[in-house]
């Protein structure tokens, strides 16, 4: 993980989304890695599910894979894989370490409405998101918590625009928004013009020109308030606090009382109890759920 990480910092956010994508649906069985549909069912892959079609890192399971098999033929399941070189490329990314079993297995079985149907829109409100992650048994701490892996990586503007310029239909960007980062944010993301209106990205919206880097648009944005440093400290919870997230369902952190005071306890330390807890959380992300 060391040598692709020194060549591709933008590893350990590829990987970590891979990894919750996977495991939220049907446990981390590295399902989502399967290219085929599964025969009996006429189904498509998971993979091709439109929350999974903006997904990353596949290659870097894969350049993995092909290095133990080598070493150490047909013994490390992909599953196996994929958990434990997302658990170091947080550590490679500055966040906290936390120990992992091992021995899952790779599942044969694709799960492609399931993708479709349970992984977290980005337009999602927050009793939705609570939801889906109470069906997989996260609290809300837990969540608020596992949220804060927005803490690194890129978002691309087709998730941000329907916000920015016609939030819901009505021709006004979300209200949520601070006034001066709706401007920063439309100077980064110009109106594509087919941005649908606050809803789920259409399957057929192309992806846009430019993408906003999570950490680096907060610190921009927080420049004098927050300290540089690892990316996994508080400026995600910062963010949130000064109507600053990203997408929406972000942002919707910050609607409910309960979730508010979530955000609000991750943001008024040195980083140390979301990287606590967060740990803690990816922990419970489930070997598979029979
Ligand atoms: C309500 C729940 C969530 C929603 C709606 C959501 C949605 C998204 C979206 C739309 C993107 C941008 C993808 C792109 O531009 O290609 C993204 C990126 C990302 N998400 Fe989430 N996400 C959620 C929860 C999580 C969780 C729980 C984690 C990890 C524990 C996570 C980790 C990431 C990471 C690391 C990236 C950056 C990926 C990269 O730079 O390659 N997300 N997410």
């Amino acid at each position: 993980m060391a040598q692709i990480f020194a060549a591709h910092s933008d590893t350990p956010p590829a990987l970590l989304r891979l990894l919750f994508h996977d495991c939220f649906i049907q446990g981390c069985d590295a399902s989502i890695l399967l290219d085929d549909s599964n025969e009996s069912t006429n189904r498509s892959a998971e993979k091709l599910a439109i929350p999974n079609q903006t997904l990353k890192g596949f290659d870097k399971v894969e350049k993995i894979k092909e290095e133990l098999e080598k070493a150490c033929p047909g013994v490390v399941s992909c599953a196996d894989i994929l958990v434990l070189a997302t658990r170091d490329g947080i550590v490679l990314a500055g966040g906290p370490f936390y120990p992992v079993f091992t021995g899952r297995r790779d599942s044969n079985q694709s799960y492609f409405q399931e993708a479709m149907d349970d992984i977290p829109k980005p337009d999602g409100n927050i009793t939705q998101t609570l939801g889906l992650f109470t069906l997989r048994g996260f609290n809300e701490r837990e969540t608020v918590s596992l949220l804060g892996g927005h803490s690194i990586g890129k978002i691309s503007c087709e998730f941000i625009q329907g916000r920015l310029f016609n939030f819901s239909g009505t021709g006004q960007p979300d209200p949520s928004i601070a006034s001066d980062f709706l401007d920063e944010m439309r100077r980064n993301c110009q109106d594509s013009g087919n941005s649908s209106n606050g809803t789920a990205s259409p399957p057929m919206v192309s992806r846009a020109m430019s993408e906003l880097t999570l950490g680096m648009t907060y610190y921009q944005g927080l420049s004098s308030s927050v300290s540089s440093g690892s990316a996994f400290d508080t400026h995600y919870y910062q963010s949130l606090l000064q109507g600053r997230g990203l997408l929406f369902s972000d942002q919707q952190l910050m609607a409910e009382e309960k979730t508010e005071r979530l955000v609000r306890a991750y943001a008024s330390d040195d980083g140390s109890t979301f990287q606590i807890d967060f740990a803690r959380s990816m922990m419970k992300m489930r070997p598979s759920v029979s």
